[in-house]
């Protein structure tokens, strides 16, 4: 791990606690909070200082660890107890990044399998799983990067980057690989109401001296028909077996968008973001979260009148998808395919 770019490393595991970069105040601020238990991870998760799919799936095998060793008592079967709570309250901190449910499961399997003292094996197992994320990333970052040649230029959304994951990122890792390999034109969308594209995607790129323009959402269509970019490169929060894709609200209209001017969509994500339990879109929940978000002050102390929606994630039908890659391979055009089936 120690070769990932050390600014821009979203989770720390030292000295047997979990250090959180805390993504609500970037880029103005770099701070790490330190976290010795799963009830504050869980609320870290809960209110984005940690947040991207990936990088919440890491948070909570890290979490699980902690609660093992506040609670574990040899002798004593209560310690099961509280930390099946904790694994509980870690599931409901956000619905969407199946990557939260997949590590959850993979620390319960280990867990339920030990006999004696299991903190170290689950620290190990937390520790595999982080290590595995960023070596993923790296794969798929080379693969997508082969799609990538000759491409004038790319656009991505939210921030599927080192800051989303356990490190090198989804989408941001294929425009690292082919940066290295020559491409020079990447757009990145503000991503309204949280701001993803703004205060971390771009910033991101610049810590790894990769130059980015920002646009504002609304301008992708009129950037898709300079004729600027030939590819969409973003995550995903969860992959149904058809291929349909959960990710970032905004997602959607911009495959709309691809569709109209030619331009190809790259979704990148690895295999723990596929739900092989959701035939497709229609059963994943997209989380709502506060209005707020988008009501500004004015409005919520002026005008009772006036609501707001605020679903963050939207689908985009496999359809609609170019190619989804991931570390054991790249499923061109899922919808013709069996969806990301063939992959499992
Ligand atoms: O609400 P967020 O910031 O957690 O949403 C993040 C995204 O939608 C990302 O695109 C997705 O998690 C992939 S991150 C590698």
């Amino acid at each position: 791990m120690t070769q990932e770019n050390p600014s821009t490393q979203a989770l720390k595991w030292t000295s047997g606690s979990l250090h959180v970069l805390d993504q609500r105040v970037l880029p103005e601020t770099i701070l790490y909070e330190q976290y010795q238990d799963a009830e504050g991870v869980a609320d870290a998760i809960k209110t984005m200082r940690v947040r991207g799919a990936p990088a919440i799936g890491i948070a909570a095998a890290y979490a699980v660890v902690l609660s093992l060793k506040q609670h574990y008592v040899e002798n004593d079967e209560n310690w099961k107890n509280k930390v099946k709570q904790d694994i509980q309250l870690l599931s409901e901190s956000r619905p969407t990044a199946v990557n939260l449910f997949w590590a959850l499961a993979t620390m319960q399997t280990a867990l339920d399998e030990q006999s004696g003292n299991p903190i170290a094996a689950l620290q190990s197992l937390a520790e595999k799983i982080h290590a595995d994320d960023i070596a993923a990333n790296r794969k798929m970052g080379e693969l997508g990067a082969d799609l990538l040649k000759n491409s004038k230029g790319v656009m991505t959304h939210c921030n599927a980057g080192a800051l989303a994951t356990g490190g090198y990122g989804t989408a941001l890792g294929v425009i690292r690989s082919a940066h290295k390999r020559g491409l020079k034109t990447v757009y990145a969308g503000e991503t309204r109401p949280w701001l993803q594209g703004a205060r971390l995607t771009v910033w991101e790129l610049a810590q790894d001296g990769i130059a980015s323009t920002l646009i504002a959402d609304s301008a992708a269509a009129w950037l898709m028909k300079s004729g600027a970019i030939d590819w969409i490169i973003v995550g995903a929060d969860r992959i149904a077996a058809n291929g349909d894709v959960a990710n970032k609200i905004g997602t959607y209209s911009l495959s709309v968008l691809a569709k109209q001017h030619d331009v190809k969509v790259m979704v990148v994500a690895p295999t723990s973001t596929i739900d092989w339990e959701s035939e497709s879109g229609e059963q994943i929940e997209i989380e709502q979260r506060n209005p707020n978000e988008l009501l500004n002050e004015c409005y919520i102390k002026t005008e009772s009148l006036v609501n707001a929606w605020n679903p963050v994630f939207d689908v985009t039908p496999a359809h609609l998808i170019s190619a989804i890659v991931t570390e054991r391979g790249v499923v061109l055009n899922p919808s013709e395919q069996q969806g990301v089936r063939g992959l499992q």
